[in-house]
């Protein structure tokens, strides 16, 4: 499907069965993440969703980093965005990025938080306004892991320690341990 034809909606938790299908293996997760007050968006195809991408208020995990992001009055954090990969490199995820800063900006939210590890799009998070604001690395460890922060080139000051709070990294470095969450 082109990209121009797609429609991105907010999935609502009754209507969730062709996000489960989209989400394969982790189908079963939909309905706990409506269920603790987390949004989803996605790109649909008629009856298919092709694309999708979480919005949460409250604080969610984030698996990579074994830490939890936890945003602030008014912000909020879009997770777990994917494209399946027969509709890849088609704007996709751009489309949906843009609805969800839309809709974002529309319900008065002050600021959004991404995060891309080793994600090859982060030039669609930078079309749609994001910009980079820490830079973080993260190495195993016997069991623990190593998470190192640093601030992206020009970031503001106070973003980078905005950020810095909202994942509770109280210094640049947190040792900890690598732990496994379904979220
Ligand atoms: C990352 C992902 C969501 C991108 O989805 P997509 O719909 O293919 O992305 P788009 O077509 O909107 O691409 C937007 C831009 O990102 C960049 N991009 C996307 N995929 C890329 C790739 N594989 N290699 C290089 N650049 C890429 C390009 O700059 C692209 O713009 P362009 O095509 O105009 O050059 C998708 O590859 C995916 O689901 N990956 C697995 C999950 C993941 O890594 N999610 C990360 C966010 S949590």
């Amino acid at each position: 499907m082109s990209v121009q034809r797609a429609r991105v909606v907010e999935i609502q938790p009754g209507h969730a069965t062709a996000l489960v299908a989209a989400m394969g293996s982790e189908g079963n997760r939909v309905q706990a993440r409506f269920a603790r007050g987390c949004r989803c968006f996605g790109v649909v195809d008629g009856e298919d969703v092709i694309a999708y991408g979480w919005l949460s208020t409250r604080s969610e995990w984030i698996g990579e980093l074994s830490l939890e992001f936890t945003p602030d009055e008014g912000e909020a954090y879009i997770w777990n965005c994917f494209t399946l990969a027969p509709h890849r490199r088609l704007g996709m995820y751009r489309a949906l990025l843009h609805a969800i800063v839309a809709r974002a900006r529309d319900e008065g939210m002050s600021r959004l938080w991404i995060g891309s590890i080793d994600d090859p799009a982060e030039k669609a998070d930078a079309d749609v306004g994001f910009a980079p604001v820490l830079h973080l690395t993260v190495t195993a460890v016997a069991g623990l892991r190593l998470v190192r922060a640093r601030p992206a080139p020009g970031a503001h000051v106070g973003l980078v320690e905005a950020a810095r709070e909202r994942m509770g990294l109280r210094s640049w470095r947190a040792l900890g341990p690598a732990r496994h969450r379904i979220h």
